[in-house]
């Protein structure tokens, strides 16, 4: 006898397999990542990233309102300094890119989710995210430069900001600054299992952020690793982090069950320039079908346990879900 058991029968029709589908990608969920520098008319297509650009604080307006259009109501924003020394300073420049597009999007759209990627790599000299000292980078004199740029993108209007340093105590020492500056709504996401990546290769190059001696192996985490990762979290969440995240997404899909599993708090995971590198560089040769790929891609990190993903490909799964 054929068992009784046909699974085959709920996927024959279009209407049986969306009765029974069960994970849902919404564009509300997506966090649009961009690229500033200061100027005038600048959008300049990143080598590394085909259809991603480098935007001044005028063009990124125009922008977001597009990908508004499209439903995707958050931008995490990246800065590129005019000039770069040794402590990274225009980190924390009022008038630096990303202050100035922080403020120029929130007049233009006051509902817009404006994120803005706290670091220290794009705007030191030696590509490291924090001071360099005998060859290492210090954590605790690294601190106060976080806190510092933390609370210049909250008075720039910034709704919410993310570390990803990845020293040890920054969320504590962000959320103490902003407080102390009357910044009690500020939110904080913390890339808090960040890993040591060969995938942001695309993004080093598109935020000029490569080392410029040795790696980031020491303050990010190893690859092999999972029970670390969740000690990282706790450890984020009891210094004040309101979101989380896992970077990257597509090798660390496990981390993320795990993280949703074991933490009340929503879970973000980074869907990073180099994943949606591959995915570019195969659909240009027609060796993907790449809206198909877009889309089953996000599907697997939400499937994993993400409330909200951080993709390059926002505007365009947000166009395709509709
Ligand atoms: C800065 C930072 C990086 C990314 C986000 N914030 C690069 C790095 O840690 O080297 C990577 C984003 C991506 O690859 O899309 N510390």
């Amino acid at each position: 006898m054929f068992p009784a058991s046909r699974p085959r029968r709920l996927r024959r029709t279009p209407a049986l397999r969306e009765l029974t589908r069960e994970t849902f990608l919404r564009p509300e969920a997506f966090v649009y990542p961009l690229f500033v520098r200061k100027g005038k008319g600048v959008k300049s297509e990143i080598a590394s990233m085909p259809g991603q650009y480098h935007f001044s604080p005028d063009t990124i307006v125009t922008e977001a309102g597009a990908a508004l259009e499209d439903g995707v109501r958050s931008v995490l924003l990246f800065g590129l300094p005019d000039a770069k020394d040794p402590q990274g300073s225009e980190a924390w420049a009022d008038d630096g890119a990303v202050q100035q597009a922080t403020a120029a999007l929130k007049k233009a759209f006051p509902d817009l989710l404006v994120m803005t990627d706290v670091c220290l790599c794009e705007y030191t000299s030696h590509g490291h995210c924090g001071v360099v000292e005998k060859g290492g980078v210090v954590n605790d004199a690294t601190l106060p430069l976080l806190a510092k740029a933390a609370v210049s993108h909250a008075r720039a209007g910034a709704d919410l900001v993310a570390p990803s340093d990845m020293m040890d105590g920054r969320v504590a020492a962000i959320r103490e600054a902003l407080d102390f500056e009357g910044l009690t709504d500020t939110a904080i996401l913390s890339y808090a299992a960040k890993y040591a990546s060969a995938f942001y290769g695309p993004f080093r190059e598109a935020a000029g952020s490569t080392p410029q001696f040795g790696d980031r192996r020491a303050y990010q985490m190893d690859p092999a690793n999972v029970e670390e990762a969740m000690r990282e979290i706790a450890l984020d969440i009891d210094e004040g982090a309101d979101l989380v995240m896992v970077k990257p997404a597509l090798a660390y899909l496990d981390v993320i069950r795990r993280a949703k599993d074991a933490f009340p708090v929503p879970i973000a995971a980074y869907n990073v320039s180099g994943e949606y590198a591959m995915l570019e560089a195969a659909a240009a040769r027609g060796w993907l079908d790449r809206e198909r790929a877009i889309l089953e891609t996000l599907t697997s990190i939400r499937r994993a346990g993400a409330s909200i993903i951080l993709t390059y490909h926002a505007r365009e799964a947000a166009r395709l879900l509709r």
